[in-house]
Parts: structure tokens; C-alpha cells; sequence
């Protein structure tokens, strides 16, 4: 395999603007760099349903196992409900590349603080560790059955001990790393899969005698991280809960639109797939006003982790903060910048 070849899933809604912004960045870096990226594209969720009526078909799963990373935009939208579901593709990408652990950074960047709904918007950069290819996502049986008054809807929510041990571990390693607690959110009070998960991160702080560990309940750890974000820096939890709480980190920081994420096996410098936490945005689609940063920041960690190029990771990153540190902003932060106008900006401040 050429060490960078690189698919495109743009899918849905803002999905082709966000992903077309980060490969403008993308294709500035490498001629500046000399190295060429070979990109491919191929289609998945809402895009893949219209075109081929399935949203993740062979011939994009063929390209998949071929490439050195994935970055992916986004799925879904109200045009797709009631048939086959475009977020479908996307969850079963997740299982098919074995990504079990999904990276959510949450940062308030500096020249931002104004637009978080906190009131000392200081020091708040986190990371959510979410469990990603079990729980209540995958878990079967998943029916319906029943009719009228006795019709019934069931999931299933189960994780097997060797599914919380990896990820849990990779949340250690990681607050080891930054020389942070551990905050592991579960629902122990309440669900015997969040009683395994707390009794694996018992178990296996004692591999990490340096690491101290707080075990929170999801319900008050939501409202604590809104009133103390400090406090979470490097958060591991279950798929579900990691859902829902690294988009209320997208509202801490101003925006979901500036959440990158790597949903990755745990191995650096293998293939991983990578997304903005955001959705489709179906109310702002082909108004060329999405914020691109998330997938600029999802890139910028595509490029560290599955490509091992550092250098260019930091480029990204640093173009990111210094437009963002001169005001220019989208919509959702405020402003009338359009997606073109902050990505021409990015580019010219790349490493600055
Ligand atoms: P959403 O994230 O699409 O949008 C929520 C709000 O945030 C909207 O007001 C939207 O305009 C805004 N927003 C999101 N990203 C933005 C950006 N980059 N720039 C500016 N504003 C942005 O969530 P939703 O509306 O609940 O879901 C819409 C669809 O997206 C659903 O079909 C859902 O399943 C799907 N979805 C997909 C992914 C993914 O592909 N990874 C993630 C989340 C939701
Ligand atoms: C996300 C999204 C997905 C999820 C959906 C679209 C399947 O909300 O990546 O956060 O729930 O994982
Ligand atoms: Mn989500």
C-alpha cells in the first residue's frame, strides 16, 4: 500500500462542502510539501442509497480496504427517512474497518471564548474517549414487533468484557500520557453493562498505579460538565453516552462545527476513518456557510495518526487557530464568513 492514499466519503448534506474544504487544504499542503496524496472518492449513506439503494455498497468497501485513511463528512437527512438508513452505512463502516475507539477533542480556542455559553470560558480542552462499535448501537436483537396499544420497540445494550477492556486501557494510556486523571462516565447505579465497565476500570487502574481515576454517573456528569469542564481532560466512556456528551462539548466550546474526531483500532499509523462529530446540517446544506473547521481538525488528525506526518498535523492546526485568533467566522460562530472565505484564509495562514 502507497503510504498516502486517501478516501473521500463526503455523504450528506454540508458532507461535500466540509470534505471540499478540507481537501483544498489537503491538495496546498502536498504541493507544498512535493509529496502526492492519491484521493479517491466514493459514496456513502443518503448519496449511496440514491445511487445504488444500499448506503455503504461493495464497490465503496473495495476502496476502503485499499486506502491508507478514510475521511468522511457526513450522513443522513430527512429526504432518507422511512427507507434504508443512511446513517446505517456509516455505523457499519465503523464495524467493518474494527474502529472501536473514537477520539473526540473539545477545545475553547483562544479568540472564541465569547461565543461558549460559560461564563469562564478559561482552560477548557478535553478528551472524550468514546466506545465505538458496541453497546446499544449494536447490540441484537434491535425489533419491533407487537400492533396498536401493545406494539413494542426493543434494543439491546450489551458489551463484552474484552470491548471494555481495550478502550478503557486506551483511556488510561492516554491521561498517563497527558498526566491527567481518568474520568470514566457510566450508569452503574442502573445498568449491569455500566457495572462490568466500572468494575474493568478498577481492575485494570491497577496497571496504571499513576493514573487516579474518578468514576462519574453519566446523568451528573453531564451537568458537571457544564459547570466544571475543567474538570473532564480526558474522559472515557460508552458508545452511547459518548454520543450525546461530546456534542454537549461542541456546545461548550461555541460550535459543533469546530469538533474534528478519529475513530481508530488503537494502533497508530494504521488506516482509521476520520469525521467532524457534527451531522449532515440539513438546515444550512448547499448554503456554502458550513464551518469546515471540524473537518480541517478531523484531517489534521488523520494525517497524525494514520499517516505518522506530525508536521503537517500542526500546519493544519496552527492555519486553524490563527484564522480563528483574527475573527473570521461562519455563521455559527457569529459571523458571515462564507465555508470558501475561511478555507482560503486557512490556507494562507497554514503553519503560521
Ligand atoms: P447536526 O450535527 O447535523 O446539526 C445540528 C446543528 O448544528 C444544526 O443547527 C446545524 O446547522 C449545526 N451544525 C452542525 N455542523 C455544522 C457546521 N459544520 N457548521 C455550521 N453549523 C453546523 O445534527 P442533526 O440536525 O441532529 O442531524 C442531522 C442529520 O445528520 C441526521 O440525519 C443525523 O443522523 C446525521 N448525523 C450524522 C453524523 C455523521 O455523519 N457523523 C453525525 C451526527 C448526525
Ligand atoms: C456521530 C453520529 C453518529 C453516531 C450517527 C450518525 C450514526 O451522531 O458520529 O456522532 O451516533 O455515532
Ligand atoms: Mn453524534
Amino acid at each position: 500500500m502507497a503510504s498516502k492514499q486517501l478516501l473521500v466519503l463526503a455523504g450528506d448534506g454540508i458532507g461535500p462542502e466540509v470534505t471540499g474544504a478540507a481537501l483544498s487544504v489537503l491538495d496546498a499542503l502536498s504541493r507544498r510539501a512535493g509529496t502526492a496524496v492519491e484521493v479517491k472518492e466514493a459514496v456513502i449513506g443518503g448519496a449511496a442509497i440514491d445511487q445504488t439503494g444500499y448506503p455503504l455498497p461493495e464497490g465503496t468497501l473495495q476502496l476502503v480496504d485499499k486506502a491508507s485513511a478514510v475521511l468522511l463528512g457526513a450522513v443522513g437527512g430527512p429526504q432518507w427517512a422511512g427507507g434504508p438508513r443512511p446513517e446505517a452505512g456509516l455505523l457499519n463502516l465503523r464495524r467493518h474497518m474494527k474502529l472501536w475507539a473514537n477520539l473526540r477533542p473539545f477545545e475553547i480556542f483562544p479568540g472564541l471564548e465569547d461565543r461558549s455559553p460559560l461564563k469562564n470560558a478559561v482552560g477548557v480542552k478535553g478528551l472524550i474517549i468514546r466506545e465505538l462499535t458496541g453497546g446499544a448501537y449494536f447490540g441484537e436483537p434491535q425489533e419491533r414487533g407487537g400492533e396498536g396499544d401493545e406494539a413494542w420497540a426493543l434494543d439491546t445494550m450489551i458489551y463484552h468484557r474484552y470491548e471494555i477492556e481495550r478502550i478503557v486501557r486506551l483511556g488510561f494510556q492516554l491521561a498517563a500520557d497527558a498526566g491527567v486523571p481518568l474520568t470514566s462516565i457510566d450508569k452503574a447505579n442502573v445498568l449491569e453493562s455500566s457495572r462490568l465497565w466500572r468494575e474493568m476500570v478498577i481492575e485494570l487502574q491497577k496497571e496504571f498505579p499513576g493514573v487516579s481515576v474518578v468514576h462519574r454517573l453519566v446523568d451528573s456528569a453531564a451537568m458537571d460538565m457544564v459547570l466544571h469542564p475543567q474538570e473532564f481532560q480526558v474522559v472515557v466512556t460508552e458508545n452511547l453516552f459518548g454520543d450525546i456528551l461530546s456534542d454537549l462539548s461542541g456546545g461548550l466550546v461555541g460550535s459543533l462545527g469546530l469538533l474534528g474526531s478519529s475513530s481508530v483500532s488503537g494502533v497508530p499509523g494504521t488506516p482509521g476513518l476520520f469525521e467532524p462529530v457534527h451531522g449532515s446540517a440539513p438546515d444550512i446544506a448547499g448554503k456554502g456557510v458550513a464551518n469546515p473547521i471540524g473537518a480541517m481538525l478531523s484531517l489534521a488528525a488523520l494525517m497524525r495518526w494514520s499517516w505518522q506526518q506530525p508536521e503537517w498535523a500542526a500546519q493544519v492546526e496552527s492555519g486553524v487557530k490563527a484564522v480563528i485568533a483574527k475573527g473570521l467566522r461562519t455563521p455559527d460562530l457569529g459571523g458571515n464568513a462564507t465555508t470558501e472565505d475561511v478555507t482560503n484564509e486557512i490556507i494562507k495562514n497554514l503553519g503560521n
